[in-house]
């Protein structure tokens, strides 16, 4: 691994290609399908295995040949300069045709524009009108849990951070039969987008069971969102919600149409959160529960903090300070199970990456996954260890779950927040226990979520 001296942009070497040094290609790679078995089988074994093998590593996932950049230093080169290193390639084009032209998907000529009228949203200050929903949607879910009940993790996860997104976005506009129905749907287009990326058009043209209910979901799912943005538009009130933000945004660099989202803008921007939000942040609290249920010290003690912070009131945004132990839980979890796993970026022109050249449409991929768990960087990194956090704050080289550069997550402090009043409120009503002692393996999906995760739930008087 490189020197860690000279994070970020000094590290990044200038668009003449250097005299090509060889990037070896990953062991395992079978015929046809390369790695994508040996990813898809043990996505954590395989990641972890490629720094061994350079820092930069050719895999091949069927037909498409991808550099994984293994080096902290140089994934942070290339995410930070993303106008030659943009999003782009196969897995996006095919991202873009299932969820838009969004922020996430985007390319660099689009982006900047997008970023600055959406942002304001996701300001500081925004924060105090978000949390009522995150807390009180925990309280709901977890509060309708009997003691002694199994619960299935995975599935309540996704829904309370569904749920809450809708209610912090729409505010008090959405009825609860239509906050239901947009969580049933982004349900189906979450799982169908990841199905969709990864398989060739065609098939996605096919009208099988799976896409007739997917493209169902769509445009249920937009026509509820332009409905609503309609709603909004004709009534312009802040009400707290992200909404009203999104259309009242101006952009100071750009005049007349462009200076402002238009409802159909608002609409992408709004479905492309909750697609990029919701499950990312469920499976963050997916894993935070499976690491307290392995540590019944940890989470007493998470519990005891939790429970002198709160007393029997609900955690509120004033009270972020004060819960130091849910935020490092929350910060471990990220670490070791960063929901966004694998990424994809692709060279516009010629250029070269630590002394290697890389032609124009060279893919490069990173994982943050590979990085937050490489032992240099992280003593015994296998071991979930909240303490580690203690009087310390992320490194913005050896920690990246939400990315880094003007690409880096629009909703990593909402993420952050929503997981901790999340936690909080879960922990002070319950007890969570193990079922078994078998290790889930990691499900194969936009985010790696614990494959069947039951636990039973305590109650705490
Ligand atoms: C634990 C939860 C989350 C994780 C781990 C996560 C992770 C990420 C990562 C790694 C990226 C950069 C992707 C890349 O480099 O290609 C990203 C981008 C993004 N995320 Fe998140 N995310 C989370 C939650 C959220 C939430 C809650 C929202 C919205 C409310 C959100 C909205 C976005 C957007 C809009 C982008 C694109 C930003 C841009 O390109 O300007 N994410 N996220």
């Amino acid at each position: 691994m490189r020197s860690r001296k000279a994070p970020g942009a000094s590290r990044f070497d200038q668009p003449v290609p250097a005299a090509g040094r060889e990037i070896r290609q990953a062991p395992g790679a079978l015929p046809v399908v390369g790695h994508a078995v040996a990813l898809v089988r043990d996505p954590f074994a395989f990641l972890s295995s490629l720094p061994d093998h350079g820092d930069l590593v050719r895999i091949r996932l069927g037909p498409q040949t991808v550099i994984m950049t293994c080096d902290p230093e140089l994934t942070r080169t290339m995410l930070v300069n993303d106008r030659i290193f943009d999003k782009g390639g196969p897995f996006y084009d095919r991202a873009r045709e299932a969820s838009g032209d969004g922020l996430v998907t985007c390319p660099h000529r689009l982006h900047r524009r997008q970023r600055r009228l959406c942002q304001p949203a996701f300001l500081p200050d925004r924060y105090p009108g978000y949390t009522p929903a995150m807390a009180e949607t925990a309280r709901d879910i977890a509060g309708a849990w009997r003691p002694g009940q199994i619960i299935d993790v995975n599935d309540l996860m996704v829904t309370m951070t569904m749920r809450s997104m809708v209610k912090a976005t729409f505010d008090t506009q959405v009825s609860p039969e239509m906050t239901r129905q947009i969580v049933d749907d982004l349900t189906v287009a979450t799982a169908g987008i990841y199905r969709r990326t990864i398989s060739p058009p065609v098939v996605n043209r096919i009208p099988t069971p799976g896409n007739v209910r997917y493209n169902r979901a769509q445009s249920r799912l937009r026509k509820l969102i332009d409905d609503t943005v309609s709603a909004h538009r004709a009534d312009l009130v802040d009400h707290g919600g992200i909404l009203p933000m999104l259309l009242r945004a101006q952009d100071p660099e750009n005049v007349g149409d462009l200076a402002a989202l238009s409802d159909a803008e608002v609409c992408e921007q709004v479905l492309t959160f909750f697609l990029a939000g919701a499950e990312t942040t469920a499976n963050l609290l997916a894993w935070a529960l499976y690491e307290l249920g392995r540590a019944p010290d940890l989470q007493e003690r998470l519990y005891t903090q939790t429970a002198s912070v709160l007393g029997d009131s609900l955690p509120a945004h004033e009270h972020l300070p004060m819960l130091t132990a849910a935020d490092h839980v929350v910060t471990e979890a990220l670490r070791m199970y960063p929901s966004a796993w694998f990424l994809t970026r692709t060279v516009e022109r010629d250029t070269s990456l630590g002394g290697v050249s890389l032609p124009a449409g060279t893919m490069l991929g990173y994982s943050a996954y590979m990085i937050q768990r490489r032992p240099e960087l992280y003593p015994s990194p296998d071991r979930f260890d909240p303490d580690r956090w203690e009087g310390k704050k992320p490194d913005r080289v050896a920690y990246i779950p939400f990315g880094a550069g003007a690409r880096k997550c629009l909703g990593d402090r909402f993420a952050h927040i929503q997981a901790t009043l999340s936690l909080s409120t879960m922990i002070s009503l319950w007890r969570f226990e193990l079922i078994t002692d078998r290790v889930p393996r990691p499900a194969v999906h936009a985010t790696l979520m614990p494959r069947g995760l039951r636990m039973r739930v305590l109650a705490r008087q």
